[in-house]
């Protein structure tokens, strides 16, 4: 498993890259994007998918290798049913459309959140996008949802609680270290860059834990026109930025020259 926590110096210096090895995105702003175009809402759903599409080529090609969109959150059931329900629809027909291609590009495909609420058949053709591609190298595109940060930590706490009390683990020894293999993006490093489109700063009950150290970058273009240049600029921004983790830059400037 890769190391996710940065311990000391020569962790936070190998972290320095230019290229971001985990993305984490709030696709915001389809609703106004269409509303703005006088169509219906489903109308920028539909042209999120597309810019969904060009975000995992470009991912791709730059050898990123994690890419986390948050596609539903917990909170999205309150939207008209008839929203929520043609929004199930288009994550059914992205599925069956997308899957053979992703899989072909060696994409290896998984949903996080409590998907419990969602159809049977939505639910059954995630288990099989998500055992096609298990084994794949390229790039891992984690969607998110029915998520929430909350969530996740209440459900890694509940499964350390059960690990306390059939006495497998002493609750006086659990430190943060205990808690991350239980959460839903255990196997992957925290996300580097962070991107919500369409103008909110805000997390949204996303990534909570994992969000502790990474980069953000806030725009005010509508998820359907956030195109791969769009995507260069949020790249750019990253790379232009020191990160520390608690280190001072003359700390990490020192060891930059060791
Ligand atoms: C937020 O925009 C977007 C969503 C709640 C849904 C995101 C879904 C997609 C981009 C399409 C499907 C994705 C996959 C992975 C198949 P909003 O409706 O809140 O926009 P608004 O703030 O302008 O109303």
């Amino acid at each position: 498993m890769e190391k996710k926590s940065k311990s000391d110096t020569a962790d936070v210096l190998a972290s320095q890259s230019d290229i971001p090895q985990h993305v984490a995105v709030i696709m915001d702003g389809n609703g106004r994007w269409a509303k703005s175009r006088g169509l219906p809402r489903i109308a920028g759903h539909r042209k999120g998918v597309e810019r969904v599409r060009d975000l995992v080529t470009v991912c791709v090609e730059k050898g990123i290798k994690h890419l986390t969109l948050f596609a539903f959150s917990s909170e999205n059931w309150r939207r008209p049913a008839q929203e929520v329900q043609l929004l199930m629809e288009l994550f059914l027909s992205a599925l069956e459309n997308e899957i053979k291609k992703l899989h072909k590009n060696n994409v290896c495909f998984r949903v996080i959140g409590d998907i419990t609420r969602f159809g049977e058949k939505l639910i059954s053709r995630i288990r099989q996008a998500e055992r096609l591609t298990q084994g794949n190298q390229a790039l891992t595109l984690t969607i998110a949802a029915n998520y929430g940060g909350r969530w996740d930590i209440a459900q890694a706490c509940a499964q350390l609680a059960r690990r306390a009390l059939n006495g497998e683990i002493d609750p006086a020894t659990i430190t943060e270290a205990s808690l991350e293999p239980f959460l839903s993006l255990a196997d992957a490093p925290e996300p580097d860059l962070f991107i919500r489109t369409g103008g909110e700063q805000r997390i949204s009950n996303f990534l909570l834990w994992q969000l502790a150290y990474t980069e953000m970058y806030f725009t005010p273009v509508l998820w359907p026109d956030f195109d791969r240049v769009q995507f260069e600029h949020a790249l750019v921004s990253f790379a232009g930025r020191q990160r520390r983790f608690g280190l001072t830059g003359d700390q990490i400037e020192a060891a930059r020259h060791a």
